[in-house]
């Protein structure tokens, strides 16, 4: 499974990308302004930090608006891919954005149905939101065994499952064993990823043993 990093601070994604587990990046409306910064400048700098796809979502609801918007913000860099919202609109543009060749990231999924529909318009990446299923009291992780399932039906569908909303390390477990493509992860869920205590009592122990290590001198 590949991990993304969901966030627009570019500080965390230099960290995430120096340790070498990064694959690529997704940011949304949100994140951005969270960052404080301008949009253009943001996605810029973190297209130049990281080889892999970098989500940009688009704000407008109609589709040509939609595609002025994914055109302009693929123009930026290479790895720029356009998200769009799961609406007719963001559809309709997802397709036409695929048949030019720039790739695509279908956002604000929370249905199987939705995400074949995605599918159908060509999404490079389909986005459900595991977390704000959760929070709604229903099982998010079902929607991606659902659409993983679905999707391994029809071996011509070559969308990637990139579980997205992830809210704590379990989620990105369960993703991978569902077979999802791609877990966009919050920062502190990455930290949180490579800690154990064992880990840390373990590293302890054999250091203060290696103390008791003669010199060879
Ligand atoms: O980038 C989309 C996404 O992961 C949203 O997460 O925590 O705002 O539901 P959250």
């Amino acid at each position: 499974m590949k991990f993304f990093i969901d966030t627009a601070d570019t500080d965390q994604i230099r960290h995430a990308a120096a340790i070498g587990v990064l694959d690529g990046v997704t940011t949304n409306p949100s994140l951005i302004a969270k960052s404080g910064r301008r949009f253009k400048d943001v996605i810029v700098e973190i297209c130049e930090l990281v080889d892999g796809p970098v989500s940009a979502e688009v704000t407008a609801l109609e589709t040509e608006a939609m595609l002025d918007e994914g055109r302009e913000y693929a123009s930026w860099a290479d790895n720029v891919i356009i998200k769009l919202p799961l609406t007719p609109d963001g559809l309709k543009a997802c397709k036409t954005l695929s048949d030019e060749g720039v790739g695509t990231n279908v956002t604000l999924c929370f249905s199987t149905n939705q995400a074949l529909l995605a599918a159908r318009a060509g999404a490079s990446y389909i986005s459900p939101f595991i977390g704000r299923l959760d929070d709604l009291g229903h099982e998010g992780m079902d929607v991606i065994a659902e659409i993983v399932g679905a999707y391994e039906n029809y071996p011509d569908i070559d969308t990637e499952v990139l579980v997205a909303s992830i809210r704590h390390p379990r989620h990105v477990t369960e993703a991978a064993l569902l077979g999802a493509d791609v877990a966009t992860v919050p920062p502190a869920v990455i930290d949180k990823m490579f800690k154990h205590p064992m880990t840390d009592i373990g590293l302890e122990k054999f250091l203060a043993d290696w103390e008791n290590v003669p010199s060879s001198e």
